[in-house]
């Protein structure tokens, strides 16, 4: 089958080729084939390096497609059930599941990099984040399978994978944005984007979007934004809008420390700085020891938008459904496997927001 495989060492391109295997299903996990996958700004950190991968590796994560094949003991999907691919799978069993955090269970992120579920010809290959969307076919665990409704369309499916659920779950389950508060969102791709209808649907009084690309700009105020700037208007706006006191959350989603500094600079005392995009490891952020106590704000990581996928799809489909999410406006643009290259370099150049592989 046709994949996209990162060789060791990394990019800059990605080797598109047409004799991948995915391998398995054994026990617990499923076959997916894959209809439609997003190109989300990670998959462009792990070809690009800024994002860790390993030995031979297929690039995507943002997927969804059809249950092929179930593995022994697995009964909480079928052949032919329309799945969303979940890249953080929940076992359900260990202390931060039990908790009521799965987006913190580390039982199938541990075994990442243990378990190679393809074959390059004969090398060995692992999926970005234990998935690899960027193929025909993947093997996950069956948790990484989570059932949506089929007229549902696929490519819609793949970006409640990730840039949606990531977005939305950022406002709702990590900040839980309160009616009537004043927001930020630096940072409008896919999953600022999210973010900013997030917080509209949790009823915030003023979203504040900011991006220095002018072309998200539009979309920023369809989808929910009440005012929408460039970095540098970030403080006018934030004197005018919260009379200097600062924004109850302000959203960080590119992945960057000065954006996370920048972030952190327009929240009120008390109120949540909330990180969303995934910077490199050696960027490092800078926030002196006087002002983390006694500017009082908090730093919440949202990783995934602390989603629980089997939990809050549903609820992410009925908003959809009420025309209270809109994902049609999140895609730039539908293109065909072999264009994956240039859909990396369009992703950098930031003239994209989604764009979706449609197999
Ligand atoms: N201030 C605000 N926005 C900025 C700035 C800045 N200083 N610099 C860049 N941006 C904008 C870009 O112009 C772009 O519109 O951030 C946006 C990032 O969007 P995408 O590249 O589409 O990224 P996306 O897929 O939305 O992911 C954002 O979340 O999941 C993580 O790894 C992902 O870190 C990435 C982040
Ligand atoms: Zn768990
Ligand atoms: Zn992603």
């Amino acid at each position: 089958m046709r994949a996209a495989v990162l060789h060791p060492g990394g990019g800059p391109s990605l080797d598109l080729r047409d004799d991948v295997t995915a391998l398995g299903p054994d026990e617990g996990e499923v076959k997916i084939q894959i209809k439609a996958t997003g190109v989300c700004h990670s998959d462009l950190s792990v070809v690009a390096g800024g994002l860790p991968s390993q030995g031979t590796m297929i690039v995507g994560h943002e997927g969804a497609g059809i249950v092929r094949e179930v593995g022994r003991g697995v009964t909480g999907v079928q052949v032919g059930d329309h799945v969303v691919v979940n890249w953080i799978p929940a076992c359900g069993r260990c202390p931060d599941c039990v908790n009521g955090e799965s987006h913190l269970c580390m039982t199938h992120m541990s075994d990442l990099f243990g378990k190679a579920r393809f074959a390059v010809g004969e090398t060995p290959a692992f999926g970005m984040a234990g998935t690899g969307t960027w193929a025909e076919e993947i093997v996950v665990p069956w948790e990484a399978a989570v059932r949506i409704d089929d007229d549902i369309p696929f490519e819609y499916a793949a970006l409640l994978g990730c840039g949606v659920s990531t977005g939305v779950g950022a406002a709702v389950n990590t900040a839980r944005v309160r009616p009537g508060s004043t927001v930020a969102v630096l940072g409008l791709g896919g999953v600022g984007l999210s973010v900013v209808q997030g917080a509209a649907i949790a009823g915030a009084a003023r979203i504040v979007a900011v991006d220095p690309n002018r072309s998200k700009h539009g979309v920023a105020m369809q989808l929910g934004a009440t005012e929408v700037v460039v970095p540098e208007e970030l403080r006018a706006t934030h004197d005018a809008v919260t009379q200097g006191r600062g924004f109850d959350t302000v959203f960080e989603a590119v992945g960057r420390s000065a954006t996370i500094q920048a972030a952190w600079d327009v929240t009120r005392r008390g109120g949540d700085t909330v990180i969303v995009g995934a910077g490199a490891a050696d960027d490092l952020v800078q926030i002196n020891a006087f002002e983390l106590l006694f500017r009082a704000r908090n730093l919440l990581p949202s990783v995934y938008g602390s989603s629980d996928l089997r939990r809050d799809l549903p609820l992410l489909v009925a908003l959809h459904r009420q025309g209270r999410l809109d994902i049609e406006s999140l895609i730039s643009r539908r293109i065909r496997f072999d264009e994956l290259n240039d859909a990396v370099s369009a992703l950098e150049k930031g003239d994209v927001i989604r764009q979706v592989v449609l197999f």
